[in-house]
């Protein structure tokens, strides 16, 4: 059974298949093809246990414009958040509908329904991943002449020359950071990581993307310094200093982050065409300035449409994925 709980066990053709259907279905999409029915008939379970937006209305959209159907339960309305064991859940939900997306707490929640599911897993979010995010990024990127395979351009992109990604993260070194640690060690880009002290990634994640890297060609630095990181790059990316559970560190993270705003001063240090990406949702004078994800370098809405058919890329992925099997 394949399922997509983090890039790392992904290989780059299984990625850039995700992608390239993703292109297909937005291209469709765009030519008024509003209903591809790659997911026919079907019904996707969406389990959340923490709070979301884009997630839940780009899965529940994109899986009716497949041809199927989702259903909502957060883990206030289902047993589980009374405390039935993720065991039960994964079997029962998994009997009565077709492939399942979790958002959740710790990723190993996520590897112990895995084992009971019998359908496809989708991980929506978890604290250490969340990978279909990255599609979404990856997608924007192209779609802005960044990439690294120059073959991998969207039919409706505007640019005509292709840029190599050189990505800067600047933030907390938590499951985004470990999103974009997996993309390009996979793909083979170069992706620095600016964290204040204290705050880089888990170091787990690091020695796997190290390993992936060797491989794939990717070079991948960490630094305390927003300016070191920032220089030359094309995409400027970041994410919440309090990211959903942390809620009680928000006095203390406030003062460690200081510095580590993107404001309009640090992005002239990077490439003047960057992008400025940010998975949303944001919160202005933290992690970005005001003037920054309003600027004209700004994304970030076109990245958050984007998840709408980088999702129906995932799930049309594993469908065909696993009707082969
Ligand atoms: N970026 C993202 O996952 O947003 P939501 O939390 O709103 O789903
Ligand atoms: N790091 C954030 C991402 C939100 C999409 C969180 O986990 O809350």
């Amino acid at each position: 059974m394949k399922h997509f709980l983090s890039l790392k066990d992904c290989t780059k053709s299984e990625i850039l298949e995700i992608l390239k259907y993703s292109i297909e279905i937005k291209h469709r999409f765009l030519n008024n093809e509003r209903i591809i029915p790659y997911f026919k008939d079907k019904v996707l379970a969406m389990i959340f246990e923490k709070s979301s937006t884009r997630t839940r209305i780009s899965f529940e959209v994109g899986a009716y414009q497949l041809g199927g159907s989702a259903i909502f339960l957060s883990n206030k309305e289902i047993q589980l958040g009374r405390g039935e064991s993720i065991q039960d859940t994964a079997r029962v939900i998994s009997s009565m509908v077709d492939m399942i997306m979790i958002r959740t707490f710790e990723h190993s929640r996520i590897e112990e329904f895995v084992k009971f599911a019998n359908v496809p897993v989708i991980n929506g979010l978890s604290n250490e991943f969340h990978p279909t995010q990255l599609i979404a990024d990856y997608l924007t990127m192209i779609e802005n002449g960044i990439s690294e395979d120059s073959n991998l351009i969207a039919p409706y992109s505007k640019r005509e020359s292709i840029k190599k990604p050189v990505v800067c993260y600047i933030g907390d070194g938590n499951n985004m950071a470990h999103s974009w640690l997996m993309l390009a060690s996979k793909l083979g880009f170069e992706l620095r990581i600016a964290t204040p002290k204290g705050f880089e990634p888990q170091k787990d994640i690091l020695d796997l993307a190290f390993h992936f890297s060797k491989e794939s060609g990717a070079k991948i630095e960490l630094t305390n310094s927003p300016k070191d990181a920032i220089s030359r790059a094309n995409v400027i990316t970041t994410d919440t200093w309090i990211s959903m559970g942390q809620e009680n560190q928000k006095a203390s993270k406030l003062k460690q982050f200081e510095g580590f705003c993107i404001d309009e001063n640090l992005m002239k240090l990077g490439d003047k065409e960057a992008i400025f990406l940010h998975c949303l949702p944001a919160y202005r004078g933290y992690e970005v300035s005001n003037e920054v994800i309003e600027g004209k370098q700004s994304k970030v809405f076109d990245e958050a449409e984007n998840r709408l058919h980088a999702q129906k890329g995932i799930m049309a992925f594993l469908g065909e994925q696993n009707c082969k099997k």
